[in-house]
């Protein structure tokens, strides 16, 4: 029996027409025999052999989501960080170099600028990521990629995407982009010329906060053999073997990321992680729509008061992200951003310690609503330099905001803004500290609302 997903109903062939896909946990798999074994390890047989490999619960999730993305494939992983980690494995080795949007969730940025950087790979942040100019001047002949995140975790500054695919595009790079804080339901960057999209399975695509993974989508449009110089290891042929690229054409880089870096490297996840993502995936619509409601009324509310200085919601007409959001993201602009507050870091914990309603966690996407303050956890490692400049503020505060009642959300918030006391309500951000997060002011605070107009 040939265990082949069918990608229209998320389903693996079953031999029992089992209608949730089932859960293959087995480490391998047997061959019929001496020549089947040999064919399965050639290539030409597509039968399951080891589950680090594939394994059926893992491919009718990869199937599903790269269906979502309008992908031509997907690889699952462990976690979002081992998706982003083999993702750019799979076209960067020692020597190269790649360009970053300078506001992407914090472990990532450790990763390339730590980690990658141990394995001889260059990581170079833009400073203004809106800028073409700014990407553009910093590409170099060693130059092999470009990474950004669609919704930004936690600033929301948003990227121009499809000028972004274009400029890659015209220097023969591939786009790379992390869609974890918008899902496919909210943005399909392959639509605007994305060519992989990585994704933290563990936030909103699972949804039920019970699960890590982490997926690689490949658009399967990228030309991987039209410059055989910048990506020799899918145009050499090796050991007797032909190229990737002639063996699997635009499906080289997917081949090579899954058969020798993620085969090799490891991160593979249980398949009842798969079963677990195929189950949050099943109501992603409804959860979304849930999500970005709630986030629009709770980020609102919070431009409107006093004690807020600033809001990093695209969905606000005073946000700097506003047009692209409403161009990239017309069926919400997520539900995971940043508010800063006046009173710097005594309001923020005051607020964080108060709230009943959000659980006080690092991690996003959970359908209850998560509180976390980034200067002194996420973004802890990092020098007052490099907060100011990322515009993580004393008084800033993440929000994920869940699928609760959204007044029960505001009743929360509100209770915790007004037990702050006076002098932590009412302190002023020195202007030094306050980062860009201070010039991209809330309407409230333009209009007097904010510091200045309290006692
Ligand atoms: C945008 C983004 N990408 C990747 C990751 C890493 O995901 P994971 O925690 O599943 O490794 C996170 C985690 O918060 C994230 O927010």
């Amino acid at each position: 029996m040939r265990h082949r997903p069918d990608p229209r109903r998320g389903l693996p062939e079953s031999a029992h027409g089992a209608r949730i896909t089932p859960i293959y946990l087995s480490a391998g798999f047997v061959f019929d025999d001496f020549d089947q074994a040999e064919a399965r390890f050639g290539g030409t047989d597509p039968g399951y052999v080891y589950s680090r490999n594939n394994n059926p619960s893992h491919v009718a999730v990869e199937a599903r989501v790269a269906a979502l993305e309008g992908g031509t494939g997907a690889i699952f992983v462990a976690s979002g960080q081992a998706a982003v980690s083999v993702a750019l494995l799979g076209v960067l080795k020692a020597g190269d170099h790649f360009l970053s949007a300078p506001s992407i969730y914090e472990g990532t940025r450790s990763l390339f600028r730590d980690n990658f950087a141990r394995f001889g790979i260059e990581v170079e942040f833009v400073e203004n990521p809106r800028d073409l100019d700014d990407w553009e001047r910093r590409i170099r002949p060693t130059t092999r990629l470009l990474f950004a995140e669609s919704i930004p975790n936690p600033k929301n500054d948003l990227v121009d995407i499809e000028a972004l695919a274009s400029l890659a595009h015209r220097h023969d790079l591939p786009f790379a982009i992390d869609n974890t804080v918008a899902t496919p339901y909210l943005l399909r960057p392959i639509e605007f010329g994305a060519d992989i999209v990585v994704h933290s399975a563990s936030k909103l695509l699972t949804g039920h906060g019970a699960s890590l993974g982490g997926i690689v989508v490949d658009a399967g449009r990228f030309d991987w053999g039209a410059r055989p110089d910048l990506y020799p290891h899918l145009n050499e042929s090796r050991r007797n073997q032909p190229s990737f690229v002639s063996r699997f054409g635009a499906g080289a880089y997917l081949a090579f990321t899954r058969s020798v870096v993620v085969n090799r490297l490891g991160p593979t996840p249980s398949p009842f992680h798969a079963f677990l993502l195929q189950q949050g995936i099943e109501t992603l619509s409804l959860r979304l729509r849930q999500h970005v409601a709630n986030a629009a009324r709770v980020a609102a509310w919070l431009d409107e008061q006093p004690q807020v200085a600033s809001v990093d919601y695209a969905g606000l007409t005073s946000s700097p992200s506003y047009e692209l959001g409403q161009k990239y993201l017309p069926r919400g602009t997520g539900s995971i951003f940043a508010f800063t507050l006046h009173g710097g870091r005594a309001a923020a914990r005051g607020v964080v310690d108060s709230v009943a309603l959000f659980s006080r966690m690092t991690h996003i996407g959970d359908v209850r609503s998560l509180i976390i303050h980034p200067a002194t956890t996420t973004h802890l490692h990092l020098t007052q330099e490099e907060r100011d400049r990322f515009g993580i503020d004393e008084g800033l505060i993440r929000l994920s905001v869940g699928i609760e009642d959204a007044d029960d959300l505001i009743a929360d918030l509100a209770q915790a803004l007004a037990a702050l006391p006076a002098a932590a309500a009412h302190a002023a951000v020195p202007a030094a500290a306050a980062g860009p997060a201070a010039t991209a002011a809330p309407a409230a605070a333009r209009a007097g609302a904010g510091a200045a107009a309290l006692p």
